[in-house]
């Protein structure tokens, strides 16, 4: 099976090293992939009709769709009865990524476990409401807006001052949801589904602040580890029953063409566990540790959701833990420089890997050209000896505008 995996970062790379290593793999593209991927082929992802031609060319079976974008654009329902099989959900199912109002909606609906919400059609109709919960809020804009939507304010000056972003940013009749404030500890948990099975991964932790101690910044996520030791059975079950079976019916029952990667971003809460967030596709830093934990053949369970069988598929896991140190460029999230030459990849340690994200090939030389440049994933019997070794491979590579986080995998699991 020839497969082209759609996106440029650190997600992208990881599907690439996974599904290579299937004895179902034929050739592994990526598109249009970064400086540590190849082969790559350069079309860009929101252009459906040159990915049917570059499917054509290359006689590409299965496109594999990293970010949420070409998802929510509809990527599935273009390719809809051509030979091509889209891992990814339909545009109308990648509203539970894309509308944060839909997938509220769909949570009532179907009695998934979330925080309360209150949607409202434009900032200032929100004031009296943020005010009136003295500002410990979450507002969040109806849309996809890279991470960059949601406010987690404290006070009711912060929650006012957040309003007044979201109108001069996405303008004055911006529809919107404010939520209850919840605390805990937040959790990943992503699954592979075809629409009526899912078989969940393991669930992981991601660093989503730019500075230790969860200071700073949101960022597309710092790094990520699995599994999570405060995650236990116990958890998982309650997970499983108030959030993933209710959401797997609710799916079945409004007949959403789902097959690909559904996200489930949890807060676990001393009441128990509730839902933040759904994700169409992969998390990006999760599935740099997640994969490489999952010891079976995706590709073959992906082909499993379009030929009926996954539910016959039982999945394997490596044993350890799995740590993702991302190596970011220094003023990320803000404005970096780029082009910034990379040295020390040559050389990776035992139980190491590297996923480039932003990066690009310049001859033989690497370069930085993005806000994340590189994952350094690292394995360890436990969770100490994975962070060690990690940062001991982070440690070996270096380019002028490196900056990380040194706590990786140190949070503690406080409810
Ligand atoms: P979302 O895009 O909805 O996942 O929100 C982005 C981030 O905001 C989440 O990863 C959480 O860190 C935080 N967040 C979202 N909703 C809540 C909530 N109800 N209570 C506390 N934090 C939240
Ligand atoms: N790491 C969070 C996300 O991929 O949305």
């Amino acid at each position: 099976m020839n497969v082209a995996i759609i996106g440029s970062g650190g997600r992208e790379h990881v599907l690439a090293w996974k599904i290579r290593q299937s004895p179902l793999a034929g050739e592994v593209f990526v598109v249009p992939g970064n400086g540590g991927t190849s082969p790559n082929l350069a079309v860009a992802p929101g252009d459906f009709d040159a990915l049917a031609e570059m499917c054509r060319r290359h006689r590409i079976d299965l496109l594999v769709v990293g970010p949420e974008a070409p998802l929510v654009e509809g990527i599935r329902d273009h390719f809809r009865g051509s030979e091509v099989m889209v891992f990814g959900p339909s545009k109308a199912a990648a509203q539970l990524e894309g509308s944060k109002i839909f997938a509220k909606r769909f949570m009532s609906r179907h009695g998934v476990a979330t925080a309360e919400a209150e949607r409202f059609e434009a900032p200032a109709a929100a004031r009296d409401l943020v005010a009136s919960r003295g500002g410990e809020v979450v507002i969040k804009y109806d849309g996809l807006a890279g991470g960059k939507g949601v406010f987690v304010t404290s006070s009711v000056a912060e929650a006012h001052e957040a309003l007044d972003t979201i109108a001069d940013t996405y303008g004055p009749d911006s529809p919107l949801v404010v939520e209850e404030r919840l605390h805990g500890q937040e959790i990943s948990i992503l699954g592979i589904t075809d629409g009526e099975t899912i078989k969940l991964l393991t669930p992981s932790q991601d660093h989503k602040q730019r500075f230790a101690n969860d200071e700073g910044p949101m960022t597309g996520g710092m790094g990520a580890f699995c599994p999570v030791p405060g995650c236990d059975e116990a958890l998982m079950e309650r997970i499983v029953a108030d959030v993933v079976t209710p959401t797997m019916r609710g799916i079945a029952r409004e007949g959403l063409d789902y097959v690909g990667v559904l996200y489930f971003g949890l807060m676990v809460t001393r009441e128990g566990p509730k839902l933040l967030e759904y994700n169409v596709r992969f998390g990006d830093p999760e599935a740099e540790a997640v994969l490489p934990k999952l010891e079976s053949d995706l590709l073959a369970l992906i082909r499993a959701c379009f030929d009926g069988s996954l539910s016959d598929r039982k999945l394997s896991f490596h044993p350890g833990f799995f740590v993702d140190v991302v190596l970011a460029s220094d003023g990320y999230p803000g404005r970096y420089p780029t082009g910034v030459p990379i040295t020390g990849l040559d050389e990776v340690l035992p139980d190491c890997l590297v996923f480039h994200a932003g990066t690009r090939r310049d001859g033989d030389q690497v370069l930085t050209s993005g806000g994340r440049v590189l994952n350094v994933v690292a394995r360890g019997a436990t969770l100490d000896r994975a962070i060690e070794r990690a940062y001991r491979q982070a440690d070996q590579i270096a380019f002028e505008t490196k900056a990380l986080r040194r706590d990786i995998g140190r949070r503690e699991w406080v409810l």
